[in-house]
């Protein structure tokens, strides 16, 4: 059953017969399904825009909390914050909803199979303290079982709800388990909460753990910048992550204000040719005598293109390594013109991602898992917690399908990294 309200609409295990107990604690701010934010506000038609369901308590119930199992799962690779999830969703199902059946399921999906090691109790206990603490409890892995085996696992455990913590990937996973949990008649909701520093998970405007990525990303471009102004013709070259979208370093190099160029995935250039980049880097340096260059790790892959490069655990093309190719070119090419430079080269990568989350993210994961408990105890599944234009929504996880968040060559953040770095069009 679901609420017909357009293409977002979230779908349902069934009525909600149970009054939520958090009446009885003296909440009385409830959320309708019928309240609902319009996906496009600028379309030009109001009345046919598809809109999204608010996120938040409802007033009656699907699951009563005291015959409820929960679990909750990290997948793929780290990001700050994810403890800090862990945390929020324990809290709130056993303080709030006095849910008290927790488990927290290792290493991933593959935790969710028969022979994978056992899984950790949650307790207010078992998560104290953990918030701003880097990792997961739970350990994460890439890759999955087949999905049949993982609703096995659900229903051999009894587990009625999952908390799904991952990126894109492991909601195309998460949807997988939904179908087939509706498929055998089952009872058992599964809700996502977007995890990954790149940022770019369609439908959801940002993913926790990205705010703190890009604040350390930006802490390695200022120190770039400060070795290459540290001696003559000193060029610092950053390569940060990003396989498919350059969210992190776009937005680095606009917290930073001291880059000069910015390589990423959607905006693709040329090395040898006059306007290319090395030719504007020769520019900067006889010009200024230093020159900071910020690459995303999915940048430039054309140059890499016959190259079998092989896939991650999770199906991901493996990228290129453009940092390394980018050095040895720049070095190449200065050796040419006999122009001695001073190159650094600066990988942070995993220290971006390894860290604890910020304020900023913990105050943002809280919301997260507060949300994502609400609406699985609400009987709702197949979906996601998303933000939209400031407000937490339910985002269906089919909605994801046939949808790329990647930065628009010609939308606003790249025009402002472009003003930042002074860099040209098409580079
Ligand atoms: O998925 C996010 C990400 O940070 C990518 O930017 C990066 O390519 C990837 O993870 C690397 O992860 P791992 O080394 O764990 O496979």
């Amino acid at each position: 059953m679901a609420d017909t309200h357009g293409i977002f609409d979230i779908e349902n295990l069934g009525d909600c017969n149970f009054d939520n107990p958090m009446r009885e604690r003296g909440f009385s701010r409830f959320i309708d399904n019928n309240s609902r934010l319009r996906f496009d506000p600028l379309a030009a038609n109001e009345a046919t825009g598809d809109t999204l369901e608010l996120a938040g308590p409802r007033r009656k119930i699907f699951f009563l909390p005291g015959k409820t199992r929960a679990a909750i799962v990290t997948c793929g690779g780290l990001c700050p914050g994810l403890n800090a999830v862990i945390r929020g969703i324990v809290l709130q199902l056993w303080h709030i909803y006095g849910c008290k059946d927790i488990r927290g399921i290792r290493y991933g999906y593959s935790g969710l199979s028969e022979g994978a090691p056992e899984p950790i109790t949650l307790t207010p206990d078992a998560v104290r303290g953990i918030r701003a603490d880097g990792g997961t409890i739970l350990g994460s892995a890439r890759g999955t079982p087949p999905t049949s085996e993982i609703v096995d696992y659900l229903q051999w455990h009894d587990i009625d709800m999952l908390f799904t913590i991952g990126g894109d990937g492991t909601m195309r996973g998460a949807l997988k388990i939904w179908q087939e949990i509706r498929r055998r008649g089952l009872k058992k909701s599964v809700v996502g909460i977007p995890k990954t520093i790149d940022n770019d998970i369609p439908m959801v405007q940002r993913s926790f753990g990205f705010e703190t990525a890009v604040a350390k990303a930006a802490d390695a471009i200022n120190c770039a910048s400060t070795e290459a102004r540290g001696v003559r013709n000193g060029i610092g070259l950053v390569k940060l992550m990003g396989r498919n979208a350059g969210f992190i370093a776009a937005n680095a190099c606009l917290a930073s204000g001291n880059a000069n160029f910015c390589l990423i995935p959607e905006v693709p250039f040329t090395l040898q040719s006059k306007g290319g980049f090395l030719d504007l880097l020769e520019h900067r340096l006889r010009g200024r005598g230093n020159a900071v260059i910020v690459l995303a790790e999915g940048a430039g892959q054309d140059f890499f293109a016959e190259a079998d490069t092989g896939c991650d655990a999770s199906g991901n093309k493996k990228p290129g390594d453009i940092g390394i190719y980018l050095r040895d070119a720049i070095l190449a090419y200065f050796r040419e013109r006999n122009l001695n430079v001073v190159l650094k080269y600066i990988e942070p990568s995993y220290l971006i991602r390894s860290t604890g989350p910020n304020a900023s993210d913990q105050i943002f994961c809280d919301h997260c898992a507060r949300a994502a408990v609400h609406a699985a105890m609400a009987g709702k599944g197949g979906m996601l917690i998303g933000d939209h234009l400031d407000h937490f929504v339910h985002v269906p996880m089919q909605a994801l399908q046939g949808r790329e968040k990647r930065i628009n060559p010609d939308g606003d953040i790249w025009f402002s990294v472009r003003e930042n770095t002074g860099q040209p069009d098409g580079l």
